[in-house]
């Protein structure tokens, strides 16, 4: 383990059969559909790398990157960094998603997103903080890997200040860490 991980909270098999659920899910709802699969970078680019080959039917790639947080906090001022290119009107699109924590983020996309025009809009993210919901912010993942308590954590995509994004599972980062 990572000298800086206080505890595996999710190890690389379990996300690994979580996935596998997930993408069966997926594929009953969305099998006939050639959904459009939206990553939104960076955080969810190792769980959208793994989830979109757990989907055994057609499918396109999009990505959208979006910036909220700094260290652990959320600002609330999210921003689209770099949009999608693809033509969503009428398509049936997934938002492909790290972690549901205060949920500005999210509500921020699903909001772009749908102005796009899309036939349909739903939410996998692979970890769901309940507690940590922004008050007035009501937005609930259709698909969640796995609900976790309120903590900070990394690894599998998740960064803290960019670092720890290459773990191969998510952990608690030590206190001491966030320098
Ligand atoms: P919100 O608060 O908008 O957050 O739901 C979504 C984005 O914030 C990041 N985030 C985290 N990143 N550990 C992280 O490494 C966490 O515990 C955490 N909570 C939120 C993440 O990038 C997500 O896309
Ligand atoms: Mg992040």
């Amino acid at each position: 383990m990572h000298k800086d991980i206080q505890q595996v909270l999710l190890s690389e098999e379990q996300i690994r059969d979580r996935i596998q659920q997930l993408g069966q899910e997926l594929l009953r709802d969305y099998g006939d559909k050639n959904p459009v699969f939206v990553c939104i970078l960076k955080g969810a680019v190792v769980f959208y790398a793994d989830m979109i080959r757990a989907f055994d039917a057609h499918c396109e790639m999009e990505f959208i990157q979006i910036s909220s947080y700094q260290g652990t906090q959320s600002t609330g001022n999210v921003m689209i960094r770099q949009d999608v290119r693809k033509d969503l009107q009428g398509r049936h699109v997934v938002i492909l998603e790290d972690i549901l924590d205060t949920g500005r983020s999210l509500a921020y996309v699903c909001e772009h997103l749908r102005s796009k025009g899309v036939a349909s809009l739903k939410i996998c993210t692979l970890l769901d903080k309940p507690e940590g919901r922004a008050p007035g912010v009501t937005l609930e993942a259709d698909y969640v890997g796995f609900h976790i308590p309120n903590a900070f954590v990394v690894g599998y995509g998740l960064d803290y200040d960019e670092y720890y994004r290459n773990l191969p599972y998510v952990g608690i980062l030590k206190p001491e860490a966030y320098a």
